[in-house]
Formats: structure tokens, sequence, C-alpha cells
């Protein structure tokens, strides 16, 4: 199917944002005016947090994110409980193609981060023909969705073929990533030349989003891989509480907070001059998909769990101190404990954006769970982030003994869209 017969013809779009009905006639405080209003994804914590008498600031999780920004939201955005996370493959050869699904993508994309449906929608079209918005998420609010998009090394370049003529535009940070120590990595769920991490606080909105894309993609991109995530396991907003792991420990402590411009500009997002002009402002994104051996996990005595990590169970203190934002002493916890391993004090100041999910899809067909964390971190060059870091922990790390490595995937993520009319990877391919 031609994606562009599933959109109205409507040049851009402000056009559609007055034709797409709303998903209901009330949204979120937020409101779709704020959401064209604030351009930097820096105010998105401050636009979807309200104050809780006397407490600290609680997510309203029916708001919508601002779609456009200096930034993609999705990275500083304060973490949302559910992920659709989609790989796909360009099965089209010809780059106008690719491009138009490209910009129908981004008008579906601000339409779905609003709120609206896509197009004409769900029962707006004509009968005859089928409907542009698959109808799950009506009557739901925007709850917070965002999309963000990251293109693969196998874009730019795939078997020796410069595919779309993006060869010289492959950014040098933008690796094959190495095989690690323990990898076990498999085929199924490795690559992808485009990937979507759909982020919302409804798992229906986050799956009807990458569906819908998925639809308008169809005959230009298949699904390589996805993967559906619970239970955010890093926290972005060190103000509220922190979330849980499978392993029981709370993840995201020790975090880059999206409010933390000075850091994110440091750890994050890529600065002028680093690498081709069409990324700055953008950043990388390292996926893993992380099996836990939960069973063997579950029969480790409390005092070998806590010193896999370093830090208590119940608080989430680091060893030796009281509370968990306390400053760890390094030398208080194990020499091969994960955080003593990944602290920025142990690695030159290094840092990446933890923003990973929850995992479990049924049986490993071995009578075990098919569990574990769906890791995604962000950073302003996997070379100096990820890859040393992650060299280390799998040569070192005690947690090792319970969790395997077996999904990756490696994506540049492009800076955000301004205006509405402009479109995903418009830099890129321009
Ligand atoms: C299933 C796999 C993993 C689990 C269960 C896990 C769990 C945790 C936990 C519980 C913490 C302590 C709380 C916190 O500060 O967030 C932590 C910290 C951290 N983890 Fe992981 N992690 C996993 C994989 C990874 C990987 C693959 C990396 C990077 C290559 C990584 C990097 C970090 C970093 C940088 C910290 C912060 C350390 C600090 O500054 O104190 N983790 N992780």
């Amino acid at each position: 199917m031609d994606a562009e017969t599933s959109q109205p013809a409507a040049p851009a779009e402000t056009a559609d944002l007055s034709a797409a009905p709303s998903r209901r006639s009330v949204i979120g405080w937020a409101g779709a005016g704020l959401a064209l209003g604030a351009a930097a994804a820096g105010s998105v914590a401050a636009a979807t947090m309200k104050q809780d008498a006397g407490t600290a600031p609680a997510v309203d999780s029916t708001a919508d994110i601002p779609f456009y920004g200096d930034h993609q939201a999705g990275i500083a955005t304060p973490v949302q409980d559910r992920l659709h996370f989609a790989a796909f493959d360009v099965t089209t050869t010809d780059r106008a193609v690719l491009v138009r699904m490209l910009k129908d993508w981004t008008k579906a994309a601000a339409a779905m981060t609003g709120g609206r449906e896509v197009g004409a929608g769900a029962t707006g079209g004509l009968p005859e023909a089928p409907p542009d918005d698959t109808g799950e998420a009506l009557g739901l609010p925007a709850s917070r969705l965002t999309l963000t998009i990251g293109f693969g090394p196998t874009l730019f370049e795939k078997d020796g073929v410069d595919r779309f003529g993006l060869k010289a535009r492959r950014p040098d940070a933008l690796i094959d990533l190495p095989k690690f120590r323990g990898d076990r990595l498999e085929d199924a769920r490795v690559g992808g030349d485009i990937c979507i991490q759909a982020c919302a606080d409804d798992p229906q909105v986050a799956v009807h989003a990458i569906r819908n894309l998925a639809r308008i993609g169809m005959g230009v991109v298949n699904v390589r891989w996805s993967q559906l995530g619970f239970g955010k396991t890093s926290s972005t907003t060190p103000e509220a509480q922190t979330p849980r792991n499978l392993m029981g420990f709370k993840d995201g402590t020790h975090n880059i907070a999206g409010s933390d411009t000075a850091k994110l500009a440091d750890h994050v997002w890529v600065a002028p001059g680093e690498g081709p002009e069409w990324m700055t402002g953008g950043s990388y994104l390292v996926s893993r998909r992380i099996r836990m051996t939960v069973e063997a996990w579950d029969r480790t005595s409390l005092k070998e769990q806590e010193d896999v990590f370093g830090r208590t169970k119940g608080e989430g203190a680091p060893y030796g101190k009281q509370k968990e934002r306390d400053t760890p002493d390094l030398s208080a916890m194990p020499q091969d404990s994960h955080v003593r391993l990944a602290h920025p004090d142990s690695n030159n100041g290094l840092m990446i954006l933890r923003r990973g999910f929850s995992f479990t899809d049924g049986t490993d067909g071995l009578g075990r769970l098919d569990a574990g964390l769906f890791f995604l971190a962000y950073q302003r060059d996997t070379r100096k982030a990820f890859v040393p870091l992650q060299t280390k922990l799998a040569a070192n790390d005690k947690l090792n003994e319970y969790i395997t490595h077996v999904g990756s995937g490696h994506f540049a993520c492009p800076p955000g869209i301004r205006k509405p009319g402009e479109w995903w990877g418009q830099a890129l391919f321009g």
C-alpha cells in the first residue's frame, strides 16, 4: 500500500491539526495549545508535572508531551510506565518512497502524541476505504505518549551497499557494536534500519502508535523485532519514587535527571561539530534485551543479592550509608558489584541516561520465565560511553551470573522536529 493513500490531502501538519479528530473531547490539562506552545523538550518536565498537596510533584499520566522541540521527546522526558519498541527493516530500495513514508510517519506521530487520530481518523474517512486510524485508542487521552525515532547503521550501508545514498552521512559514532563477553545475541532480536521507541502511561496507546506506524509503512518497512515493556526500570525524575526492576532493586537512583540541562549537555546531546550536522542536538541510543535468570536469582540469599549491586534491597542505600540518595562510598562495596563498577567515579566521570523497562514474554520453553530488563541508554557518543562501560561490566560484573544479553540495537536519534511541516530525517535526507 502506498502510504500516501492513507493520509488526507493536507499539505502541512497545520492543516492536519485542525482536521484531525481529537480522540476525546476533553484532553489532559496540559492541552493541545500547550503541546504546540512549549517548544523545548526541557519544558517537558514542567509541563507534565503537577504538584500534589505538600508532596513531591506527580506526573499527570493523561497529559500530552510536546512533539516539537530542540530535542526529541522520549529521552529527557520523565519516564512513562509502558514501552512498545519496534525495530524496522526498510524493504523498499526507492529513496523517494522511504522519504514519503517518513513524512507520513511524522504527521501521524504529531497527531498521536497530541491525542488525536491519524489522518481522517478511525471512522471519518470514506466507508469504502480502510480507516486511516486503527481505532483502539479512541476515547483514550494522549497518556504522555512520546515517539522517538532512530536510524541504525544498516540504513547507511548494508552488506557493502550504499542503499539510499546516505553512506557518507553515517556518523562515526554510529558504530557496529562490538561483541561483548558473554553476549548470546539472537539474530531475530538484533539490529534494525529504523527504530521507534513508543512510551506512554497507557500500554494501549503505545501499542496503537507502533501499530499505526507499521500500517502506514506497509510495503516500505517491515517490523524486524519489537519489545513490550512495563514498570520503567529507570527514573529520570529524582524527586519521584525510584521504580524497582524485576530483581526487586530500586533502579535509576543515580541517573541523569531529565531536568539537569548541564548533565544532558555533557553526556546526552550531540554538540555542534561532533560528527555530521544532522545529528547536532540528537543522541545515540543503545538497546539491549537482557534476560534475567530469575529462578536462580530467587534462590539467592538477600546478602548475595545486595552484594551484587552494592546497595541494600529495601532502602536502596549504598553500602555503609543509610539512605538511597546518600553519596556512595565505593570502597565499601564489593569490588565486583554492579554499582561500584558502573559509577562515574570508577569511569572518569562517564554517565549515560538509562531509560529501561522490565519485560516478561512468556516462557523460554524450558520451564523458565523469559523475563528481564529491556535496557535503553542514551548518550552523546556510544564509543565513549556504552562501549567502554559494557566492556568493563561484561568482564567483571557479579551481576553477570544472573543475566544474559540476548538482543541489541544501536541507533542515531536526530534532534527534535521544531515545527509543523518538518519531518523525521529531513536533515539527513535533505
Ligand atoms: C539486567 C541488567 C541490569 C540490571 C538489573 C541493573 C540494575 C542496576 C541497579 C539496581 C542499579 C543501582 C541503582 C541506580 O543507581 O540506578 C544500577 C546502576 C547503574 N547501572 Fe545497571 N543494571 C543492569 C544493566 C546495566 C548495563 C548493561 C549498564 C551499562 C552498560 C548499566 C549501567 C548502570 C549505571 C551507569 C548505573 C549507575 C551507577 C552509579 O552511578 O551509581 N546497567 N543498575
